[in-house]
């Protein structure tokens, strides 16, 4: 438990609205990971349905509602395919529709990227890490590059590479050892400075 009394909360923003996404996979391989915990919430966004509007047209109930997610959200996996040689325009209409200030402001937030090529998601990820360290969230180093990924799964949709599947799984175990170890203690410290009963093990 953390020092909120609660299960720590984390949600994934997907980049895409391709119909068998491949990004939606990877997500995928995070959310079984994660299911084993039971000290862990998993939400997704899934944009593909979504009313989101582009800057200018104006605010939407789904945009106060992603907002609202994020806000809760005590870490963000922000994941996108590489597109062009860069992140996908989806996950960048749902980063334009966060607010402004944004709601990504302030939060832990860890980097998914999937590409069909060899070279992986570099650029997509280098572009996102500048966008998401710009709007002030707190980027974790070590972004995850899933190349060559229209083969990483099989017809079944399963990821037999092991390796893969570990890299993968590590985007969640670093975003939430961050938390436990940089915003928990500092949630802990304000709870004792404030006269609130904390347990010992989550005193810094
Ligand atoms: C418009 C578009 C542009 C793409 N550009 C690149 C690219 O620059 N580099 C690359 O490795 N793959 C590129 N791809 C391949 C995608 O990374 C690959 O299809 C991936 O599975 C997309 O993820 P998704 O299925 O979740 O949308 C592109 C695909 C599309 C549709």
């Amino acid at each position: 438990m953390s020092p909120l009394d609660r299960p720590l909360r984390l949600v994934a923003v997907l980049g895409s609205v391709q119909s068998s996404s491949n990004t939606a996979r990877v997500v995928d391989v995070v959310r079984e990971y994660l299911q084993e915990r039971d000290n862990v919430i998993f939400d997704v966004i899934d944009p593909t349905g979504l009313d989101l509007r582009l800057p200018g047209l104006g605010s939407t109930a789904d945009a106060r509602s992603i907002q609202a997610t994020i806000k809760e959200a005590d870490g963000v996996i922000l994941t996108t395919p590489e597109y062009h040689g860069s992140y996908s325009s989806t996950i960048k209409l749902i980063i334009d529709n966060l607010g402004f200030p944004s709601a990504l402001k302030g939060k832990p937030v860890a980097l998914l990227g999937v590409a069909g090529g060899r070279i992986g998601a570099i650029k997509a990820l280098e572009h996102l890490r500048s966008v998401a360290s710009h709007v002030g969230s707190i980027v974790l180093p070590g972004p995850v590059s899933v190349a060559n990924v229209r083969t990483a799964f099989d017809e079944d949709g399963v990821l037999s590479d092991a390796e893969l599947k570990g890299q993968i799984q590590s985007v969640a175990d670093r975003l939430i050892d961050f938390i436990n170890d940089h915003i928990y203690p500092a949630i802990a410290l304000e709870a004792l400075v404030r006269g609130k009963m904390v347990p010992e093990d989550l005193l810094p």
